[in-house]
């Protein structure tokens, strides 16, 4: 870990640091799900779901950003290569090829909500450890990724 005057003890910080970079693993390969549908989907309704897969990458992308700085924030290193993020990903792997529209909402669905189920359980693990701040990090993205799921299983009905 590096220096710092952050007065959490270091025990807890190490902690919080591999929290947030399990996270962060999470969260780039959600933006890699996301962008994949954005640029591979096909179907009648495509630059509704093309554009809405980009809002999914942008706010994936932002929560990486905001994971790896809390993460350095606390004395640590943020997890930023592709070998260990794909290595250490909790997500389902999103489907190669061509994505017809059912199949692209289903699959970035499937992520998101793989990805928030573990936020939330990271929510409680960051309070019950004694970092509000980093809890509240976790509660802002659980939050935000809930409304994302919303709009893409909004787009799923028929
Ligand atoms: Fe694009």
């Amino acid at each position: 870990m590096n220096r710092t005057r952050h007065d959490l003890a270091p025990k807890l910080r190490r902690a919080m640091i591999d929290l947030l970079n399990a996270s962060l693993v999470d969260a780039v390969d959600l933006w890699n799900h996301a962008k994949g549908a954005h640029w591979n989907v096909r179907g009648p309704a495509f630059i509704a779901v093309h554009e809405l897969f980009d809002k999914v990458a942008g706010q994936a992308e932002q929560f990486a950003d905001d994971l790896a700085e809390r993460s350095v924030a606390l004395g640590g290193v943020a997890a930023a290569d592709a070998r260990i993020q794909a290595k250490f990903s909790h997500l389902p792997p999103l489907p190669e090829g061509t994505l017809r529209q059912a199949r692209a909402l289903q699959a970035v669905a499937d992520s998101l909500a793989e990805f928030g189920r573990r936020v939330r359980k990271a929510i409680d693990v960051a309070d019950e450890a004694g970092d509000a701040g980093t809890a509240d990090l976790f509660t802002q993205i659980s939050r935000e990724t809930d409304k994302l799921l919303w709009f893409i299983e909004a787009h799923e009905e028929r």
